[in-house]
């Protein structure tokens, strides 16, 4: 693939409508067909928390796009390539230049996942009390910052809250409530604004540079660092070249870069945009913070060239930040999510619009206006996928985002959405198209599905290992 170009062939040729999968395939698993009576047995086993399964009785696994991707000749190239000296291996000065070539930040710490990032630069940058504004947290974030007995505040505009509502930047920062929330904390206490790129608790919805750029504006009038959570930078900079006016002739990594140059610092996880099974890195430009980070993650993840990591997977990641910006690559890979978001949408199913980057998201709480938040709507229609067709997919609402309180009653997600995240170039159109037709099916079965209570739950991160019964 050429970085960050587009090909001259078919893909800008406008007699030619189908937008092709731009690879061929070298090397395939089989998946595996079950039956309902196996699969309810599997599910009732994990305790109806589809997180339990052993991954061999899915048949469709769109349970996350993270780590789930395939990786290219090029990338098997790199792994042979890697070197795995302890430290200063080769390889890590491949990555960083990689990651240096794509953000420009000064330092970059490599770690084993995004949320290794996370709880490194939470646990250096935040002290009890403080407060930190984000479009929407995602779980780990989330969890990372209130280990840290800090508030982690989501402020995405609100067409962000309506799923149904079409804005073409739904992951936007609602910039007034920043400040607002930034005066009234006191800049004292809020040591960054993270901003998720795309949003992915909130859709998979992009971010706009314009956004972005007055983001940029609250955080200097107060003085506090912007960092991105960047897991899924380079679909947030298609999104950008395809909606916002003056990028349309820009390429995927100009704006990346534009969107990094923003930024204080970013954290990634690698399982994403890195195209890659494994890997993260936290990067910065403050000298004083990156110290003391890379002491923390010696302390926890391992010396700072290989921060957790092997070093072929270092070489993974360092390919992959180059593909992930090829053109044929991105109209491709937003156009097949958005494929499937036309054909469920196309049999009446409600979902957040537009389509998000990397998934579907369907909205149980319009589709299940019968079960209400407390008897989780979203597990019931994973479920249901699930028992009816052997797709996976997961709940994005009250068990991953509600809580239990005190007094036993449950405090709920301001969504309560199914997310089917498309791994990257792993299926092809026709399960795609199978996909649709169990979303549909499940969708004429709604009426009659019930809601579910949960009979054991961890302290954080709930819905991992949460177990549940059917009403
Ligand atoms: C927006 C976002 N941030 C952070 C993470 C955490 O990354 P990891 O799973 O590599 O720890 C994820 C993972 O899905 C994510 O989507």
């Amino acid at each position: 693939m050429n970085e960050g170009t587009s090909s001259d062939a078919a893909a800008g040729d406008a007699r030619f409508q189908t937008i092709i999968e731009p690879f061929r395939i070298k090397s395939v698993e089989p998946i595996r067909f079950t039956t309902r009576a196996h699969r309810e047995e599997a599910l009732k086993d994990a305790g109806y928390n589809l997180f339990g399964l052993h991954s061999q009785d899915v048949l469709i696994d769109l349970l996350t796009d993270s780590g789930t991707g395939a990786m290219s000749a090029e990338q098997w190239a790199g792994i042979m390539r890697g070197d795995e000296s302890y430290a200063g291996s080769p390889s890590f000065f491949r990555f960083e230049a990689a990651v240096k070539e794509l953000t420009n930040f000064r330092h970059v710490i490599p770690t084993h996942q995004g949320r290794a990032a996370e709880r490194i630069l939470f646990s250096e940058a935040c002290k009890p009390g403080d407060v930190v504004p984000n479009n929407t947290h995602f779980d780990t974030t989330r969890a990372n910052v209130e280990h840290e007995q800090a508030t982690a505040l989501d402020l995405v505009i609100q067409e962000g809250r309506e799923p149904a509502t079409l804005h073409p930047f739904k992951g936007n920062m609602d910039v007034e409530a920043l400040d607002r929330a930034i005066q009234e904390a006191g800049a004292a206490r809020v040591p960054l604004v993270m901003v998720t790129v795309t949003n992915n608790s909130g859709g998979g919805q992009p971010v706009s540079m314009e956004n972005l750029r007055a983001v940029r504006a609250v955080c200097d009038r107060h003085g506090v660092p912007l960092f991105l959570d960047a897991c899924r930078f380079a679909e947030n900079a298609w999104f950008i070249k395809q909606r916002e006016p003056g990028y349309e002739h820009h390429t995927p990594k100009d704006i990346a870069r534009e969107m990094f140059a923003l930024a204080d610092g970013a954290t990634f996880s690698a399982k994403k945009d890195g195209l890659s099974n494994i890997g993260g890195f936290l990067a910065m430009n403050n000298d004083e913070l990156a110290a003391r980070c890379r002491a923390n993650l010696i302390l926890t993840e391992g010396f700072p060239t290989y921060g957790g990591l092997a070093g072929y997977d270092l070489e993974a990641i360092a390919v992959g930040l180059r593909e992930v910006l090829n053109e044929d690559y991105l109209r491709y890979r937003v156009r097949s999510v958005e494929y499937l978001w036309d054909k469920v949408t196309g049999a009446g199913i409600p979902c957040v619009s537009p389509a998000g980057g990397h998934a579907v998201y369907l909205d149980a709480k319009a589709l299940l206006a019968h079960i209400p938040p407390n008897e989780f709507p979203a597990q019931s229609l994973c479920i249901e996928l699930y028992l009816s067709g052997g797709v996976r997919g997961v709940e994005i609402g009250s068990v991953m985002f509600g809580r239990t309180l005190g007094d036993g009653t449950e405090e709920p997600a301001a969504m309560e959405l199914v997310r089917l995240a498309i791994p990257r170039r792993v299926y092809t159109q026709s399960h795609i198209d199978y996909v649709a037709e169990v979303v549909a099916a499940a969708g004429a079965r709604a009426p009659s599905m019930r809601g579910y209570r949960i009979v054991e739950q961890g302290p954080w991160l709930r819905h991992f290992t949460a177990r549940f019964e059917p009403l």
